[in-house]
Parts: C-alpha cells; sequence; structure tokens
C-alpha cells in the first residue's frame, strides 16, 4: 500500500498525505530516504512551520549534519548545522545560493550528500531553481560529452567562504562522475564560484586551462544548462524540500533578493547531509564516516579524510594540488 500520495513535477515529486512533525514509523522514513535517491526532489506540502530542531531530526535520516562552517544567525541559535537565510538581515543571512546552478558543498573533498530546505517564512516571490545533471549529460552532443569528460572544475574553499582566514584550501572534483548510489553519471558544479579548469588530471596530458579557455568551457557548460528542463520551485507557505544534492542542480533566483517591502518576509532554513563520497571517474571514493567536519578555519587533508586510497595515489593528488595552490587563483567571487 503506498504509504504517501506523490504527484509529478517537471523534476521530481510534490509528496502528500505525511506529516513531517510527527515521528514516523521506519518504513516511512526508508521509504522517504528511497524516493530521494529514486525521484531526486520530493516537495512534502502543507507542513505549516517545521521548528529547526525538528529539521535536524529529518536531516539525520539522511547521515550526520554538515555543518558548511558558515555563520549560526541569531534566530536559529544552538541548531548548528540549520543555515537560515532571509531578505531582512535582521531575520537571516541575505545573498545565498544566488549565484547560478551549483552542488551544496562542492568545495568540499566529500560534497554533501542531501539538501533540505523549509520556507519558515514565505514571500510572495522568491523561487528556488532545480535541474537534473544527469539529463544534461544525457543529452550532450558526443563531441561535448568527450571533451567534458576530461575536464576538473576546481574550487577554492577561501573563494566560497569570504571570511575564512587561512589562505585557499584547493579542490579539483571530475565534472562528470559517476553518483556513488546510482552510477547514474552526474556533474560537480557551481556555476559562478568555478573559474578554473583541468584537462585530463591524473593522467600524461594532465594541464591546467587557461583563464581563456576556462571562461569559454563555463559559457559552454551555461549554454548547455540552458538549453535543459529547469523546475523554478516558486514556494507555497509549509513548503519541506529533500533533494539528492549530487543528482540536481539548483540555485536561488534573482527574486528571492526583493525586499521584505516588495514582497513580504522570506526566511529560510537549509540543511545539508555530510557526503560519504569522494568523487572520483571510475568509481566514488567512500571516506570513514566518523571524520570530523571541517570547520570554517580549514578543510582536512585528504589524509585526513582517511580515504581507503594507496599512500601513492594520495601523493600524487595532493602534488597536483599543491602546485595549483602555488597559482594565483581568483579568490572573490
Ligand atoms: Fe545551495
Amino acid at each position: 500500500m503506498a504509504k504517501y500520495d506523490l504527484k509529478a513535477l517537471p523534476i521530481g515529486y510534490e509528496v502528500h498525505g505525511i506529516n513531517l512533525k510527527n515521528e514516523l514509523p521506519a518504513d516511512i522514513v526508508d521509504q522517504i530516504r528511497k524516493d530521494t535517491i529514486k525521484h531526486k526532489i520530493l516537495v512534502f506540502k502543507n507542513q505549516g512551520v517545521i521548528l529547526p530542531q525538528r529539521q535536524l531530526q529529518i536531516t539525520r535520516w539522511f547521515g550526520d549534519i554538515e555543518e558548511l562552517g558558515i555563520e549560526e544567525h541569531a534566530r536559529v541559535k544552538g541548531c548548528t548545522g540549520v543555515l537560515r537565510v532571509s531578505n531582512d538581515e535582521l531575520e537571516g543571512l541575505r545573498g545565498f545560493g544566488t549565484s547560478g546552478f551549483h552542488i551544496d558543498g562542492g568545495f568540499l573533498h566529500n560534497p554533501c550528500a542531501n539538501s533540505i530546505y523549509h520556507i519558515v517564512s514565505c514571500p510572495k516571490a522568491g523561487k528556488t531553481v532545480f535541474i537534473d545533471l544527469a539529463k544534461i549529460i544525457e543529452n550532450l552532443a558526443q563531441e561535448m560529452l568527450l571533451r567534458w569528460e576530461r575536464l576538473w572544475p576546481v574550487w577554492t574553499y577561501k573563494q566560497i567562504l569570504g571570511s575564512c582566514n587561512s589562505g585557499p584550501t584547493v579542490v579539483a572534483h571530475p565534472l562528470i562522475y559517476p553518483h556513488p548510489l546510482t552510477s547514474q553519471p552526474t556533474l560537480a558544479i557551481a556555476m559562478g564560484k568555478i573559474k578554473r579548469f583541468i584537462w585530463d588530471m591524473g593522467t600524461a596530458t594532465e594541464r591546467k586551462a587557461t583563464r581563456e579557455e576556462s571562461t569559454s568551457i563555463l559559457k559552454e557548460i551555461q549554454n548547455e544548462l540552458d538549453k535543459n528542463v529547469q523546475y523554478a520551485h516558486a514556494w507555497e507557505s509549509g513548503d519541506f524540500i529533500i533533494t539528492d544534492n549530487l543528482a540536481v542542480g539548483h540555485y536561488a533566483d534573482a527574486d528571492t533578493q526583493m525586499t521584505k517591502e516588495e514582497v513580504g518576509l522570506r526566511v529560510m532554513h537549509r540543511t545539508c547531509v555530510r557526503g560519504k563520497f569522494v568523487p572520483f571517474k571510475n568509481d566514488c571514493i567512500p571516506i570513514e564516516p566518523s571524520i570530523t567536519a571541517p570547520n570554517s578555519e580549514e578543510l582536512p587533508s585528504l589524509t585526513d579524510l582517511e580515504l581507503n586510497l594507496p599512500d601513492d595515489v594520495v601523493k600524487d593528488i595532493e602534488n597536483r594540488i599543491e602546485e595549483i595552490k602555488k597559482e594565483e587563483l581568483p579568490i572573490k567571487d
């Protein structure tokens, strides 16, 4: 018997007939976990206002909380891991997620597994836009697919979190890699945050793309994103969204930044589940579940993550990362 009702969206499904405020039986929680992987986006309707403590409990259904080193807003004090965004700075942090399609925590060795969003105060306008990353790859022309398979976008931690005092920590992921749970090809992207690429990382033909080349690659990727189906979710009061963060890109539309006076107060709580995998070309590498979360000071090194990698592979990756660090990289978005 169906545990809840699903209604198709352009990407993902609306969920009806469930109250997330209630403790749910284990089989329903299990079904939600499976449906998140299967459908990529679940939009739970009519949930009223879910307290941040409950959102953290729901987030833990999927794994450990990823804190991401983001400033804790006074309104969610004590609820570490809850990012509170708003169009009123007294109510939450402004300007998050607006720079283009991205996955959350892409700048970590192990990007977030899930992202969970709840609109606590719903304005008259302010959409979150989603895209199915596997579909983009599926629709690529063969020649472009072969080129993209060779690309590794580079993230710098300082670039993402401008207030971080430590030097930039650099992470490169394969642009295309198999999703760790479904093996479906997916993308590691952060449009507006990534500025540089490496070609053929880890092979004899490895080289850094020039700035001009990187700019042109970013335009090419944006062009493909624009051709594909995008789902602009117009929030309604009580909406609570769970996504498979590795399977969908998302961004906050420009209208999320409209003022309280224009559209009413917007408050959203976002939580993330710590990723258990490092994206890799042929396989995603599981990390030990006991790793400590990176804080705002510094990210763990590959060795801190206790990857089950042979020593020579770790050394090789770290050497390349050191090389990238030496190069002047843009650190401001
Ligand atoms: Fe985001």
